[in-house]
C-alpha cells in the first residue's frame, strides 16, 4: 500500500525543539525496547549533526539520525556518513515510509559531500539486509570497530555501506582486509 500522507522535514540538532525531543524519545521507546539502557549509554554516544522526522499533521511518526565524521582508513582521510535511529510507529510500516526516510537521508549525506555513508542492520532478521539492499547498501563481510564510553574498542557485524561521492572509497573501504573502525561510538 502506498503511503504518501506523512512529510518530511529536516531538522538541524541544534534547532530541534523540547516537544520534537520529547515525541522522538517515545518513539525509540516504541522502536527499540530490545536495546537495553546501559547498550545506549555506552555504545551510541555519537552526536548526530540532524534529523529527518516524519510528520504527519502535528505529530511524529518516523524518523532518521543522522551523523557524519572524518575517519582515516588506509591512509585515506574519509568522510564517513552514518543513518541510525531509523524507525516508523506500527500503525504506519509496510507502506514506504521507512524507504522515504533513507532515501531522503542518502539525499542529505550527498550534499554533506560525504564519501561513503553506513549503518548497522538487523541481519538475523534480515539477512541480507531487507529494505536497505533495496536502497543500495551492501554488507561489509568482517566485523566493524568503534570505541564505547570507556574508551574501549568493541566489534559488531552487520554493518551496511552505500558509496555516496567516491565509489573508489567504499571499494577500498568494502574490499580491504583491514578492521574498518568507525571511531568514538554507534549509530
Ligand atoms: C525498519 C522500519 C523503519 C521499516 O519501516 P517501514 O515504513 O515499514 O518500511 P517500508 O514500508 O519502506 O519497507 C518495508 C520493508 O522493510 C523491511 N524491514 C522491516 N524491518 C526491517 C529491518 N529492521 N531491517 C531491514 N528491513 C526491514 C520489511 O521486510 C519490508 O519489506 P517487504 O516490503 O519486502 O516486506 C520499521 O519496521 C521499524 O521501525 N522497525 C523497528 C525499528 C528498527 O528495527 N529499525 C531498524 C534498525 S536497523
Amino acid at each position: 500500500m502506498a503511503e504518501n500522507k506523512s512529510k518530511l522535514v529536516y531538522v538541524d540538532a541544534v534547532r530541534l525543539s523540547r516537544s520534537r525531543k520529547e515525541r522522538i524519545s517515545e518513539l525509540q521507546a516504541e522502536c527499540f525496547n530490545r536495546v537495553s539502557r546501559k547498550e545506549i549509554a555506552e555504545c551510541f554516544i555519537a552526536k548526530e549533526f540532524g534529523w529527518i522526522l516524519a510528520c504527519q499533521g502535528a505529530s511524529i511518526i518516523g524518523q532518521i539520525e543522522l551523523f557524519s565524521r572524518k575517519v582515516e582508513f588506509e591512509e585515506r582521510k574519509i568522510l564517513l556518513g552514518g543513518l541510525g535511529g531509523t524507525c516508523v510507529t506500527v500503525s504506519a510500516r509496510n507502506k514506504g515510509l521507512g524507504s522515504r526516510l533513507v532515501r531522503k537521508g542518502i539525499e542529505i549525506m550527498r550534499q554533506k559531500k560525504c564519501d561513503v555513508a553506513c549503518l548497522n542492520a538487523n541481519i538475523r532478521d534480515y539477512s541480507s539486509g531487507g529494505l536497505y539492499h533495496s536502497m543500495g547498501f551492501r554488507l561489509m563481510k568482517r566485523p566493524i570497530s568503534f570505541t564505547d564510553v570507556h574508551g574501549k574498542t568493541r566489534y559488531d557485524t552487520g554493518e551496511m555501506f552505500v558509496p555516496i561521492c567516491s565509489s573508489e572509497i567504499y571499494e577500498l573501504v568494502m574490499n580491504s582486509p583491514a578492521t574498518f573502525h568507525i571511531g568514538r561510538g554507534y549509530w
